[in-house]
């Protein structure tokens, strides 16, 4: 499935999306390349103020639901903060996510220095994504990274270290598009893009952020529809029924 998707730089772009249960899943799997089940559900879900507040346990629930629901799709789970950092907790915490979860590959985000934890989750056969540019785990203020000639140099060293480490792909978040094109062509694998232009070899988004459900929208988010709309509407009118005894009528009794 991997190999799949590496085949398609240069080629076609890659199709990511966040899922943290069964039926988000289910319903995005058709369309997608790759689902994540990220820790941005501590803010999308949990209303959590920080991604570090995910538990390794938090990430395995979620990702055992979305996992029943991904059939097509390779399942890539976040490494929540904590559980990587070193090599013997990275490989025994990914091997208990693979377990638990039968998930493809994990996601675990660079703070400059950690890519020996990537050859050592690689050396034990684990799939991994890796993740630069703006990361919450390390960073607590968002920040466009690579708008400067000396922020673009550190981002394509750090994107070729994650590459020799041996990930088989890596998120790029809100990376400027100079920086990106630069990234995107200097490495082999392939680039996934939130906030960081349509260079990357493919794009992530929040999905709950897509339909309108989170109520986060910054500059890289499209809405793609208002889903708080629809289910406010169906909520006013089952209101509006059961006030009136519309429901539940005959038939939706015994
Ligand atoms: O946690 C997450 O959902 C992510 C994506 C935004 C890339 O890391």
């Amino acid at each position: 499935m991997i190999n799949k998707i590496l085949k398609k730089k240069n080629k076609e772009k890659i199709i990511c999306l966040t899922a943290y249960s069964k039926n988000f899943a289910s319903i995005i799997d058709e369309y997608c390349d790759i689902i994540l089940v990220g820790d941005s559900m501590a803010n999308v879900l949990y209303g959590m103020k920080y991604t570090h507040q995910v538990t390794l346990d938090m990430i395995i629930r979620h990702g055992q639901s979305a996992r029943k629901g991904t059939k097509k799709s390779l399942l890539v789970i976040d490494m929540p903060k904590g559980t990587y950092d070193n090599v013997k907790d990275a490989i025994k915490n990914a091997k208990m996510i693979l377990k638990k979860t039968k998930c493809d590959a994990v996601k675990i985000e660079s703070n400059k220095k950690n890519f020996k934890i990537i050859s050592g989750l690689v050396k034990s056969k684990i799939k991994v994504m890796g993740h630069i540019g703006f990361t919450p785990q390390f960073k607590k203020k968002f920040k466009v990274e690579g708008t400067t000639l000396n922020s673009k140099k550190k981002l394509i060293s750090e994107a070729k270290k994650i590459e020799k480490a041996g990930a088989f792909s890596i998120v790029l978040e809100c990376i400027s598009r100079e920086s990106a094109k630069e990234i995107t062509q200097c490495l082999n694998i392939p680039t996934i893009g939130i906030g960081s232009s349509s260079y990357c070899d493919g794009q992530i988004l929040v999905t709950d952020d897509l339909i309108g459900l989170s109520g986060f929208y910054p500059k890289f988010v499209k809405k793609y529809c208002d889903i708080n709309r629809i289910v406010l509407q169906a909520v006013k009118r089952y209101r509006n029924d059961v006030k009136k005894k519309l429901f539940p009528s005959q038939n939706y009794s015994f």
